[in-house]
């Protein structure tokens, strides 16, 4: 299951994995978008078009999230890889109907959730894998529990780093979580690259942008990473790391303070509104 895979890098790592043998599930918010992309995936990696699956979901609504892993597990099917990859930058503080501001939500709480929710499928398919699309910008980070929702303090790369340093703290929380599941959690870079990323942004971050695309790396470069964390066995039984460039990389020094990591779950959990059921479910 690959979340945001109507586009950029998520899409090719649907090309790419549909034609390594993987059966896609393509989580997009756009049923029209996410059909072309579906048609897309399984022209170009020549595979049967049942081979394929669009499940529509928002990440900015946990209602939305909750039915996605419903409809899913009501398929009753096991879960080999998850990719939580859809993410964006906004220029603007944006609340969701949950009330959580947006970049906060879909980039990070909303895989969180979905996660666990999935949790009982992926273990079920042990080996297993999830992988989370970070960003460099994890580096830049700070979990800010005051302000987690940035009433008081609000910049679009601010937020954008906050969750995506929170990301590689929940991989390290979650691989702890996992020891002895057979399933492994990973975090990573795509490097900088020409997709749809930063459409949303403003002004200078905006411009700069379109004028830094010709220079980037192509979507399918993009990618290489995360579809080496979802196939390779050099990963077989690495966890918790985060990875740039297929390697091994150090990530903030925030993301390894193991009392951030375990105050963010407990955060998470009731942001998210995860019942003691549902978590134990995993
Ligand atoms: N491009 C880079 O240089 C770069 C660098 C570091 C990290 N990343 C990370 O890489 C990941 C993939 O980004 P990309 O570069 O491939 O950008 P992209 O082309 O804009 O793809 C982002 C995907 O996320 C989806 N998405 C956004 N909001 C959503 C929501 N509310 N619900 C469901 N899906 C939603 C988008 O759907 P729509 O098309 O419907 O908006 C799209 O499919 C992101 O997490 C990004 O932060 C990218």
């Amino acid at each position: 299951m690959i979340t945001g895979s109507n586009s950029g890098i998520g899409k090719e790592a649907a090309v790419a994995l549909a034609g390594m043998g993987a059966s896609i599930f393509m989580v997009c918010r756009d049923p029209a978008k996410g059909e072309a992309a579906r048609k897309e995936v399984v022209t170009r990696s020549g595979v049967s078009d049942d081979r394929a699956t669009l499940m529509i979901a928002d990440l900015a609504s946990l209602d939305s999230v909750r039915q996605l892993a419903r409809d899913f597990l009501s398929k009753n099917q096991k879960l080999h890889v998850l990719i939580n990859n859809a993410g964006l930058i906004l220029g603007d503080r944006v609340l969701t109907k949950d009330g959580l501001e947006t970049t906060f939500e879909v980039n990070y709480l909303s895989h969180f959730l979905l996660t666990n929710l999935l949790l009982g499928a992926i273990k079920a398919a042990a080996p297993s894998r999830i992988i989370n699309v970070s960003s460099e910008a994890n580096s830049r980070g700070h979990i800010d529990f005051e302000d987690l929702q940035e009433e008081k303090n609000f910049g679009a790369t601010r937020s954008y780093s906050q969750s995506k340093l929170a990301q590689v703290l929940f991989t390290r929380e979650l691989a702890k979580r996992l020891e002895g599941t057979g399933v492994t959690v990973n975090s990573l870079h795509p490097g900088v690259v020409a997709t749809n990323w930063g459409r949303h942004s403003v002004g200078a971050m905006s411009a700069g942008i379109r004028l830094a695309s010709p220079f980037m790396a192509s979507a399918k470069k993009g990618a290489e990473t995360t579809v080496y964390l979802a196939s390779s066995s050099d990963v077989e039984r690495v966890t918790g790391q985060y990875f740039a460039k297929k390697r091994e990389e150090k990530s903030a020094k925030e993301s390894y303070d193991e009392a951030v990591a375990l105050k963010l779950w407990n955060v998470s959990l009731v942001l998210a509104g995860l019942s003691d059921e549902q978590r134990t479910a995993g």
